[in-house]
């Protein structure tokens, strides 16, 4: 008998090649990804999120913002022009995980920061329709009452620490401080505020 024969005729050994043949092609395709300077290097001006907005990043995945809206702007150019400079992966390796998406009910909000004012933001979010008529976007009343839990936001910061997020044992000290009070809704506009604002974002591309 032929080898072909002995893998087409056994469904069980068949099963294993293909795993391994997957894999090894799923290797070569990722495992250099990590290697890459231009996927681990972070852009320039790049720190790690303050308190207040890494706390508004959390409740961003909490609500599952996300699911509605991507960020990441695609080098397309009817992209570049609605949205701003396309994503590049330096921006993101202090991201952990990343909110990239991949569903564009909303629009992208990668580079929403400094769009709109905190005003506007918070009319939007304790009820879309408020500012935007059509709006089928839900409304997330509830942040406005919430209040963040200090207590959690210097173990958040070093945990991303030990993944390599270079939070400064001053930073960590100071976080319950800094977020004492902080309702969620003013956390989660500090985190939109930030989103693309960096100068290298701005530049022309
Ligand atoms: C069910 C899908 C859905 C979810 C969940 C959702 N959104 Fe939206 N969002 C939309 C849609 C649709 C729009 C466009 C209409 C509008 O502006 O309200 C939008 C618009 C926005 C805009 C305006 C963007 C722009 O460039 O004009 C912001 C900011 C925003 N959403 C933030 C959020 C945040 C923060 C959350 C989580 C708390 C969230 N959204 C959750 C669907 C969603």
């Amino acid at each position: 008998m032929k080898n072909h024969d002995i893998v087409e005729k056994n469904i069980g050994l068949m099963l294993v090649l293909v795993v391994v043949a997957i894999s090894f092609g799923g290797l070569v395709q990722i495992v250099p990804q990590f290697f890459l300077k231009e996927t681990t290097t972070p852009i320039e001006g790049l720190k790690p999120l303050p308190a207040i907005a890494l706390e508004g990043r959390d409740v961003y995945i909490r609500e599952g913002c996300h699911v509605c809206h991507t960020q990441m702007v695609r080098p397309l150019r009817a992209e570049v022009e609605r949205y701003g400079h396309y994503s590049v992966a330096g921006e993101s390796v202090y991201e952990h995980p990343f909110l990239w998406g991949s569903k564009r009910t909303g629009p992208d909000l990668a580079r929403v920061g400094g769009r709109y004012s905190d005003k506007w933001h918070k009319a939007h979010l304790y009820n879309p329709r408020n500012v935007v008529p059509k709006s089928n976007m839900p409304s997330f009343p509830w942040l406005f009452d919430a209040v963040v839990d200090e207590e959690l936001t210097p173990k958040k910061m070093a945990a991303l620490r030990k993944v390599g997020v270079p939070y400064t044992d001053e930073d960590i000290a100071g976080a319950s401080e800094a977020v004492k009070g902080v309702t969620e809704i003013d956390a989660l506009v500090a985190y939109l505020q930030q989103l693309g604002t960096l100068p290298v974002l701005q530049q022309k591309r």
